[in-house]
């Protein structure tokens, strides 16, 4: 655990546990896993969301060839855009979280695409945590076992907070998004990326296959429903969705609100004039009202 900003918490939550069906559905055809591996998943498919992590930990080791046919095959147009979001918007010296780390597939790219100075890894799954430190020996990141859903850090720790293809498993995915926005700094942005099952063919095929595969529904509350979206739309927010509508990034500014979305966008400090922002900063509108002086920003800022 960083010993720097850490806040002592009561006990950890139970934390959630069911990952997404698609990533094993679509694996025995492409990568050919041995049964075991492909057990593993289907077992943990079958859990609820909000359930304990050591779901998780049953399926560390096999994990990664999973989430590989997700990342690469299935949601790669997402991932493309969360990369480059990233790569333009986090700055050199940045502090970032990523929340729901698992493996740490994520936490080495952000190691690739940003000029982080530091990374926390979080993770309710010891499991994973293990295969993430096998995997990564940058000494700017650190691993802590926690639970997303009550972060152990003081408001205001990080310039970033990543997730990916977490919240969905959250049994409250709004709490969950509100808790990484109140630890991201003022001018620190929240960017997630979560399943929801597409409109149309697509997702009445892909809910045919999941229905199929786990011979349980509950694998389909893994796919956000829309009223459970957590989103707030601001000048500081961007939200974009892929591959029909399966994948969708997002991201948020310290002054979005996602768990009553009847709340306007809390007036907040305007961020750091950094060149790209002070070029926008004029245009942005919190309440609505047209304010004079510039373009609005491009989708993504
Ligand atoms: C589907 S995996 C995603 C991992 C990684 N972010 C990625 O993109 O591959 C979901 C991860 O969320 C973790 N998780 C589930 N509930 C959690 C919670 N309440 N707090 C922290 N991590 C949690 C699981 O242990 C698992 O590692």
């Amino acid at each position: 655990m960083d010993a720097v900003n850490a806040r002592p918490r009561p006990r950890a939550r139970a934390a959630s546990a069911a990952p997404r069906l698609i990533r094993s559905g679509a694996s025995p055809i492409l990568d050919a896993p041995d049964s075991g591996k492909l057990a593993a998943m289907l077992r943990l498919l079958r859990r609820h969301r909000g359930e304990s992590a050591g779901s998780y930990d049953e399926v560390a080791s096999v994990y990664d060839d999973f989430v590989g046919v997700w990342d690469r095959h299935i949601t790669a147009p997402a991932l493309e855009h969360y990369n480059r979001l990233v790569e333009q918007r986090v700055k050199l010296g940045a502090r970032i979280l990523d929340a729901g780390a698992g493996t740490g597939e994520r936490t080495l790219t952000l190691l690739q695409h940003t000029p982080a100075d530091a990374v926390i890894a979080l993770d309710a799954s010891r499991g994973m945590l293990d295969v993430a430190r096998s995997k990564i020996h940058d000494p700017r990141v650190r691993l802590a076992l926690g639970d997303l859903g009550q972060l152990p850090f003081h408001d205001n720790t990080f310039d970033v907070v990543s997730c990916t293809w977490a919240i969905e498993i959250m049994a409250d995915p709004r709490a969950a998004v509100q808790e990484l926005i109140r630890v991201i700094k003022p001018d620190g942005f929240v960017v997630y990326v979560f399943c929801s099952l597409p409109e149309g063919t697509l997702g009445k095929v892909l809910k045919h296959v999941i229905a199929k595969a786990s011979s349980k529904q509950n694998a389909l509350s893994h796919f956000l429903a829309e009223d459970e979206r957590p989103f707030h739309r601001c000048d500081y927010s961007s939200l974009r969705q892929f591959v029909g509508g399966l994948a969708t990034v997002a991201t948020l500014g310290k002054c979005c609100q996602v768990t009553d979305e009847f709340l306007p966008c809390l007036e907040v400090a305007p961020p750091p004039a950094t060149p790209r922002r002070a070029r926008y900063a004029t245009a942005a509108s919190r309440d609505g009202a047209a304010t004079p002086g510039g373009p609005r920003p491009p989708p993504g800022f």
